[in-house]
């Protein structure tokens, strides 16, 4: 987009002021101007640690007043007073130690999204912890195996938690991975939404009743790093990685760059077999990419990332409009002609299907007698259903068909999995997954194999009402059959 010449002469003043104020940059062979990720950079949790493998943070979950856009504050649920919460950075093979302290009004926990925790750390109340109550602590502390984006959310209420502010990321980094990217310039993107009343506080978890919950409610505000629409400052054509999580409690994300190509080198759990060029990026709730781009254009105009409306089902598209989600303003720098990174690639092995377990699961609808709808998994609600049972080292293959009107963002705890085609031979390139989406009326297959970490760990759609409104449920890994009715666990 060309902006007339008054406006187009006016940015690269703002452009060297943004020079006078930055920091140097991160690496030595930064492309881009200095400062350039200042409007979007996130804050980092300090490691109190000095043992070079063991990250030790801080989380104090409590309510705060945060400004989303110039003038706009709202008292949201934070982690360490911000949205999202800070920046955790570590490294694959690091110890990862969380003194997290509760100041909310509620009980909540934290839970690590995607990362092999043992059972005990993984956040579900009840069932591999106790909720912390207000007032009360928890002490995470496990080893972090695998390079990768994650993201940390609690477990209570998830819904209603998640869309109050409540969640961050986590990345794994691991050197010679990012030597083999040979991109320096990074930037990490929490993509999120929230819900404003317009009067300076959130609409009611529960707005549109069991209605809504069938749908899975979104905010009317998109957020990227906690902030409305905000400005990477860019070299045009220099290449850049993002990190980029997909944290709303319902909304899909499908972002266009003005039709310029995404090259996605990575996923869920590190990077996929070989990179792929897209015209436009999808990412369902919970998932992560690793993507290269280098956007062109004219020094001193801009470009705009937006966020169509993808179809996740009845209700998701009709009278919708694209979203601005952020800015790339073109610096007054000659643009580069260096040439794009060289492919990144990995060795993956296609998990052995020979001798797996077959397991089927339907998502469904009903409606109770009162009217209210009710998900479940093959027709029965998560505090009624019974448990997937496995055995470590058991190999397990998912039929998962979907029986409703809507998509739903399929997560399972504590173990990657790969996805199947119909014919159930793996789909290239291969990529380890944790967060898949089951389009509507649709089947997705995949293939687990456990390991050794026994415990009840939690499978649900990731729209957040949804698994409130009983799609979830519990996979019972080498343990001896348990009631889980008892606790709702969300
Ligand atoms: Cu993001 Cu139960 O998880
Ligand atoms: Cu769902």
């Amino acid at each position: 987009m060309l902006y007339p010449a008054g406006r187009a002469a006016a940015i690269p003043a703002i452009a060297l002021a943004w020079f006078a104020l930055a920091t140097p940059a991160r690496a030595k062979d930064s492309l881009q101007p200095a400062g350039w990720d200042r409007g979007i950079a996130l804050s980092e949790a300090p490691d109190l640690n000095p043992d070079p493998h063991v990250v030790e943070v801080n989380i104090d979950a409590r309510v705060a007043a945060v400004e989303i856009a110039p003038g706009e504050r709202v008292d949201a649920w934070t982690y360490n007073g911000g949205i999202p919460g800070p920046l955790i950075r570590v490294r694959a093979g690091d110890r990862l130690v969380v003194h997290f302290s509760n100041h909310l009004p509620e009980p909540t926990t934290m839970h690590w999204h995607g990362i092999r925790v043992p059972i005990q750390m993984d956040g579900v109340p009840d069932v591999s912890q106790p909720p912390v109550p207000n007032g009360g602590t928890f002490t995470y502390d496990f080893v972090v195996p695998d390079a990768g984006l994650y993201w940390y959310h609690p477990h209570v209420m998830s819904a209603a938690q998640v869309g109050f502010g409540l969640y961050g990321a986590l990345l794994v980094e691991d050197p010679s991975e990012d030597a083999q990217v040979g991109v320096a310039d990074e930037t990490v993107l929490v993509l999120s939404d929230i819900a404003l009343d317009g009067k300076g506080g959130f609409e009611p978890p529960d707005t549109g009743g069991s209605t809504g919950m069938a749908f899975g409610r979104e905010g009317n505000h998109v957020l990227v790093n906690g902030r409305e629409r905000p400005r990477l400052l860019v070299r045009a054509g220099a290449p850049q990685r993002w990190r980029i999580v997909n944290t709303a409690k319902s909304r899909f994300f499908e972002i266009d760059l003005e039709g310029q190509p995404f090259t996605r080198i990575g996923g869920d759990g590190g990077f996929m077999e070989y990179p792929i060029r897209l015209d436009a990026l999808v990412l369902a709730p919970g998932e992560r990419a690793d993507v290269i781009v280098a956007p062109r254009g004219a020094p001193g105009t801009e470009l705009i990332i937006r966020a169509f409306p993808f179809n996740r089902g009845f209700g998701s598209t009709e009278y919708r409009m694209a979203e601005e989600l952020m800015t790339i303003a073109f610096a007054d720098l000659p643009a580069y002609a260096g040439g794009s990174p060289p492919p990144v690639r990995r060795a993956i092995e296609p998990i052995s299907t020979s001798g797996a377990t077959a397991v089927n699961i339907e998502f469904t609808i009903a409606q109770r007698p009162t009217g209210a709808f009710e998900y479940g998994v093959n027709g029965v609600p998560f505090a009624k259903n019974h448990p997937v049972t496995a055995s470590p080292g058991e190999t397990q293959i998912w039929t998962i068909t979907n029986k409703t009107k809507w998509s739903h963002p399929f997560h399972l705890h504590g173990f990657f999995f790969q996805v199947l085609d119909k014919d159930g031979g793996p789909v290239h390139p291969l990529e380890w997954k944790d967060t898949v989406n089951v389009p509507l009326e649709k089947t997705v297959r995949l293939v687990v194999r456990y390991d050794d970490r026994p415990g009840s760990w939690m499978f649900h759609c990731h729209v957040l009402d949804h698994a409130d409104g009983g799609l979830m449920g519990m996979v019972d890994l080498g343990v001896p059959h348990v009631d889980h009715s008892a606790h709702p666990g969300h």
